[in-house]
């Protein structure tokens, strides 16, 4: 008999892959060893190229040869692809190209029109996902011809959205491509919940920083162990977009908005993108010091944390995962949840 909730889904048709979870790219915890892990579990691992490169210190076209040593399985890789200068653009189009050379066939593409990608992917036989967080987002990037969208709702770790992944499976699910739930899943039952309601996968973040794999500092993973979505909160001060991160006396005293004269810039045609640039640039290193310092306390998370009950491999998370979903008979009897409710 098959199962009720197979893993097979149109989106593990494109990626190749056997359970429909996506290891989201994360800076600055997206390390190869994590990446790897994610997609020999059977899901597929996302790189993100300035964690892999500034702060894993790997060379960009080695860092992607080490990851395909690490696993024969797919990875795959995003491509950020706001057009906030000519010079970082033209080092995204070199490290697409790169990711194409060295095998890759996945693609995430976040923020601004992702046409150029999907042009180019498409040549080589790949696909591309893009990240959204409501319907105009998605139907820019349906317009530049992606494959499939990231619904990123309202409990994602990251930038968050302003949507519940309710709301969003509403709005974007007669789009006609695969629809992948971004934000929240920390448990084998939220997984099934998101795939019952009508996903074709999921994309994880915060669950995966709790792992042996992950080189983020054992505070770090002990913090989401312990939290829960209470206290997670959406600062402004990282990157002058909400981000979201757990509330700690570090947070608290730095405040949760963006001051007056970055508000300023913010707000102007011209001055937000070097406010974003200044912000970029000083995030970069606060949070890449923040991720392996181990009295840091300045740690970004999703409210998915409610349900990481402990550090665990990642084949273990992914294995439950995947077992939870095919045991898993209608409206979810038998999905069971991390702590053996
Ligand atoms: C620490 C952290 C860093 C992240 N960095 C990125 C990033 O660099 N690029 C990106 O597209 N998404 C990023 N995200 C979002 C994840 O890829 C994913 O969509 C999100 O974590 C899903 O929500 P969850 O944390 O509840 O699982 C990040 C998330 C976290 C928790």
């Amino acid at each position: 008999m098959s199962a009720a909730y197979p893993l097979e889904t149109p989106f593990t048709r494109q990626a190749h892959i056997e359970v429909p979870i996506i290891g989201g790219a994360m800076y600055p915890c997206g390390n190869p060893e994590l990446v790897a892990a994610v997609s020999e579990a059977g899901g597929i691992g996302i790189v993100q190229p300035i964690s892999l490169t500034y702060v894993h210190g790997h060379q960009y076209r080695e860092g992607l040869q080490y990851i395909k040593r690490l696993t024969k399985k797919p990875v795959g890789m995003n491509a950020l692809i706001e057009q906030s200068s000519k010079m970082y653009h033209e080092r995204m189009v070199k490290w697409v190209e790169i990711a194409l050379e060295e095998g890759i066939r996945f693609f995430v593409t976040s923020l601004g029109n992702p046409r150029w990608v999907v042009e180019r992917v498409s040549r080589e036989g790949g696909v591309v996902y893009h990240d959204v967080t409501e319907r105009k987002w998605a139907q820019k990037g349906l317009d530049g011809g992606v494959h499939g969208l990231i619904a990123v709702n309202d409990r994602a770790g990251g930038h968050a959205g302003p949507k519940s992944a309710e709301q969003l499976l509403a709005e974007l699910g007669d789009l006609g491509v695969p629809l992948i739930c971004a934000g929240g899943v920390g448990d084998a039952a939220e997984f099934v919940r998101a795939m019952q309601m009508g996903y074709a996968g999921v994309q994880i973040g915060t669950r995966f920083i709790a792992t042996p794999e992950c080189r983020a500092s054992e505070a770090y993973k002990r913090a989401i162990v312990e939290s829960d979505a209470s206290r997670i909160v959406l600062t402004e001060r990282i990157t002058g977009v909400p981000v979201s991160v757990i509330r700690t006396p570090v947070i608290e005293r730095m405040g949760l908005k963006a001051g007056p004269i970055a508000r300023w810039m913010l707000r102007g045609r011209k001055t937000k993108h070097w406010m974003r640039t200044i912000y970029a640039l000083k995030s970069l290193r606060s949070l890449k010091r923040a991720s392996l310092d181990e009295k840091a306390e300045y740690w970004q998370a999703g409210k998915s944390v409610d349900g990481i009950e402990r550090i665990e491999p990642v084949a273990v998370i992914v294995r439950r995962f995947a077992g939870a979903l095919e045991g898993a008979g209608d409206r979810g009897q038998g999905a069971g949840n991390d702590r053996g409710q």
